[in-house]
């Protein structure tokens, strides 16, 4: 497949000034909520005031200066759906060691593999970080109407490019993916941030049984889509090729969505530096990682492309922090028949269409009809910080 065109942009750096701030405001805070008396203290009372002080301020100073911290921001709530699958590990490895994040639940649906086989792998992963705490639970079998495709050649015949992970520790969670969203987004409503990885089924079914999540939802970052062509065919991404009307579904619910499609995963290209990286010192997980990583380098060999595409990690990243893509605002639509076109994202880039009207039995544009945004379209990305980011979060895990 050929490298696709992306427009790059210059992203500039966040100015982190909020958790100075918020130290400087709980520091007000303490200072001006002691009682007028203490102020006049004997010189027992000074020295432990002063030790207290300096506590404090290193207490503060801890919390505040580190860019993680509890005061910086306490983690996003969110919901991974996904089809595991080689990226799709990887993503769920990077949210499990991202203190950004807390995982409510792993969904998982029919994509890469078999439901029943992306459970299992999902377990094994979730095993191998150490958290069975976390809900993994089955959902669509196959799309709501197309048959199931699943991608053997792109993520080797085990599904996990060839990697072995030992059986896992954890159980499935016996609820249904679409109603464990569900019933999530009601338990926190505002806070749950769905990142779909794999087709659209699982968050297509769950709209159509309660619409009413939408409004309740922060955010959709989806892996999926593109606006400069395919890579199951010249026009269609594989998850929403996979199952274009639930693709439909999702587009058109109403929800902010950011859309982190081919035109950025196909130019942040994993290479053998990443995966030395990540096997230095490595433990079980950055091993893990690293062997899928090679699997991704070795499937792009010869296709001109740099290295290997890690599609849904990018997701994650964005979900992370949104700061490494750059998005327009587009009103993209799910092509669901199209002979050549089912599963495109059709992107209107300039956010008008033609007015056409009729005159004298002609058809005559007359100028044109805004139409309204639906996606947040990532259109550039900071590939390298994003990469650079990525190895540090799994390097010696
Ligand atoms: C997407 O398709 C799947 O094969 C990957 O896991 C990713 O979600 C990339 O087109
Ligand atoms: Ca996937």
């Amino acid at each position: 497949m050929p490298p696709i065109l992306t427009q790059r942009r210059e992203i500039r750096e966040p100015i982190r000034r909020e958790p100075q701030n918020q130290s400087q405001t709980l520091a007000r805070l303490v200072i001006s909520s002691r009682p007028e008396g203490e102020l006049r203290m004997n010189s027992r009372n000074r020295w432990s005031g002063v030790f207290n002080f300096t506590l404090v301020s290193l207490i503060l100073c801890f919390l505040a200066c580190s860019p993680r911290s509890a005061f910086a921001q306490s983690p996003h709530r969110v919901i991974i759906d996904t089809d595991p699958g080689t990226d799709d590990a990887l993503a769920i490895l990077l949210a499990l060691n991202s203190p950004e994040l807390r995982v409510e639940a792993l969904t998982i649906v029919a994509g890469n593999v078999t439901a029943p086989k992306g459970l299992e792998d999902a377990l094994k992963v979730v095993s191998l970080a150490g958290r069975c705490d976390l809900p993994v639970a089955k959902g669509a079998e196959g799309p709501l109407v197309s048959r199931l495709l699943a991608d053997r050649f792109w993520n080797g015949p085990n599904g996990l490019g060839g990697a072995e992970l030992p059986p896992s520790r954890c159980t499935a969670d016996t609820r249904f993916g679409p109603d464990l969203i569900i019933e999530l987004v009601h338990k926190y409503p505002h806070e749950i941030t769905l990142i779909p990885i794999g087709p659209e089924t699982n968050l297509a079914l769950a709209v159509r049984k309660d619409p009413s999540i939408v409004p309740l939802v922060k955010n959709v970052v989806l892996m999926g889509g593109s606006i400069s062509g395919g890579n199951v065919n010249a026009a269609a991404e594989f998850n929403i090729y996979c199952d274009p009307e639930a693709a439909g579904v999702v587009f058109n619910a109403g929800w902010p969505i950011t859309m982190v499609g081919l035109d950025v995963t196909e130019v942040t290209l994993v290479n053998n530096t990443h995966v030395a990286e990540l096997e230095q010192g490595a433990g079980p997980q950055a091993k893990f990682a690293a062997a899928l990583a090679r699997f991704q380098i070795g499937l792009y060999q010869g296709t001109g492309f740099q290295g290997g595409a890690i599609h849904d990690a990018l997701a994650v990243g964005a979900a992370i922090d949104p700061s490494f893509l750059n998005t327009k605002a587009m009103r993209v639509d799910i092509e669901t028949a199209g002979g050549f076109t089912r599963g495109e994202t059709v992107a209107n880039r300039h956010g008008t269409v033609d007015k056409i009207e009729e005159h004298a039995g002609l058809l005559e544009s007359v100028g044109v009809t805004p139409v309204q945004p639906n996606v947040n379209v990532a259109v550039g990305i900071d590939s390298r910080r994003f990469l650079e980011f990525f190895v540090s979060r799994l390097k010696g895990k």
